[in-house]
């Protein structure tokens, strides 16, 4: 990056003869964040939470909390809060969610245990994101959801209470939707019981257990089931690990600037988040995952400079690496050979259409990419530098952060529109970037 940036655009220099090294701790896991605000609410008692995103989506959440009645303070690094002992309140004004997903779907389940009305609404990307997979469970439970176009966009308008435990096979793999049926199913009336057939993150099952709630994880098929019989959850206390999906950026980046070695610390690699690990060694990085903490199921990663080959990418791994593909892809473009992503039809339904983004990144840099309907086809350019040139990221942090990676291994500066976007999971990005460039 320079000094060159104007209003929403951040030029990104080549690495030229720099490389990344030392260690690197990426923010705190924002699937994590989110979840650890919703649980500290619902819980009895405070809960420390240390390390959460502070990107202004886990914001958002957080303000959401405090709407629905949870009592927030910092003490040093870390977050204390206060839950509602299970009663959270009707908030008295619209809950605004910014550009997050993740934060409408999985409040969406939370306030359905309301008895009242809440209204959740976001930013333009998430108006257009489809609300009726989490819609649709919630209302066999009980709630009464409306919303934009039959109910399925948003703004929301969520009349809880009164829910009853469903038993629910998810239709499409989404950790969001299991989550908003966990969290509904904690003020329903009997247990719920979640099936999913291509295994997704966990974090909810997860910090759910923490909490102590009673719930059990059984393997089932290639997935499993959650089951949660509702009750009170006690507060818990929370180091939040690194981001994967953060991580990612900076292991690719590390693959193709060359003479980088760069250490990731304290990364999460638990169920469904370490897919483009595999997807990386698969291409021959040079990845090392070292000092596991089976506990916090953290890892550091050891990334080093080296050539990079095409491959495959689908199937079951797709839902664990999700929201790296955009940045595998840049791995693609530089790869020696062609990368064929498919069963990814779900990245048309994220904060942009990123089959279609991530491709007109790509060929913004001067690299040979085409949209499948459900993936995408990546010719590499083996280890060639990628062209200089001018990316629109759609207001997409992962399409402006991808774009930044791809900079590194450029001719020449890349200027990467709607830069502001990356305020949304990493603001610090640029400057750990500088942090680490050599
Ligand atoms: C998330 C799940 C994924 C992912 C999103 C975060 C979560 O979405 O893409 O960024 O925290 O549960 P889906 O559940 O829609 O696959």
């Amino acid at each position: 990056m320079n000094d060159l940036a104007v209003g929403d655009v951040a030029v990104v220099e080549p690495a030229g003869g720099r490389s990344l090294r030392g260690r690197l701790r990426v923010p705190g896991d924002k699937s994590i964040s989110h979840r650890a605000l919703l649980v500290a609410a619902w819980a009895s008692g405070t809960s420390r939470l240390a390390g959460l995103n502070r990107g202004a989506d886990v914001s958002h959440t957080l303000d959401a909390v405090v709407a629905l009645g949870a009592r927030v303070r910092p003490r040093g690094t870390e977050l204390l809060v206060e839950g509602t002992h299970g009663h959270l309140r009707e908030p008295e004004a619209v809950i605004e969610v910014g550009n997050s997903g993740t934060g409408i779907r999985l409040l969406a389940g939370l306030v359905a245990t309301i008895d009242g009305l809440c209204v959740l609404q976001g930013d333009g990307s998430v108006a257009r994101r489809p609300m009726d997979r989490v819609a649709a469970p919630l209302r066999l439970m009980g709630a009464r959801i409306d919303g934009r176009r039959g109910g399925c966009y948003p703004p929301l308008v969520v009349r809880g209470g009164g829910l009853t435990g469903i038993d629910y096979t998810l239709p499409v793999a989404s950790a969001q939707v299991k989550s908003a049926i966990l969290f509904a199913g904690l003020g329903a009336e009997g247990r719920t019981r979640v099936h999913e057939v291509v295994p997704v993150r966990a974090h909810t099952e997860e910090m759910l257990a923490e909490a102590g709630a009673g719930i059990e994880v059984r393997p089932e098929g290639a997935g499993s089931s959650v089951t949660l019989q509702p009750g009170p959850l006690h507060a818990i206390s929370l180091r939040v690990p690194a981001d994967p999906s953060q991580a990612a950026f900076w292991a690719v980046a590390a693959c193709i600037v060359p003479g980088s070695d760069l250490v990731l610390e304290d990364v999460y690699v638990g169920q469904a988040r370490s897919g483009f690990i595999d997807v990386l060694k698969r291409m021959g990085a040079r990845l090392e995952v070292v000092g596991r903490d089976p506990e916090r199921l953290t890892a550091d990663l050891r990334v080093q400079a080296g050539p990079l080959v095409g491959t495959s990418v689908g199937g079951a791994e797709v839902p664990g690496l999700i929201d790296e593909v955009p940045v595998l892809a840049v791995a693609a473009a530089l790869a020696d050979g062609t990368t064929r992503f498919s069963g990814a039809a779900e990245l048309r339904l994220k904060e942009s259409d990123r089959l279609a983004t991530t491709v007109e990144m790509l060929r913004a840099l001067g690299a040979k990419a085409e949209a499948q309907p459900d993936g995408l086809v990546v010719e590499g350019s083996a280890g060639a530098p990628l062209d200089q040139g001018i990316v629109g990221s759609h207001g997409d942090h992962r399409i402006a952060m991808a774009a930044a990676v791809g900079a590194l291994a450029a001719k020449g500066p890349v200027h990467v529109q709607g830069w502001s976007s990356t305020a949304t999971s990493y603001p610090s990005f640029e400057e750990d970037l500088r942090r680490c460039l050599k």
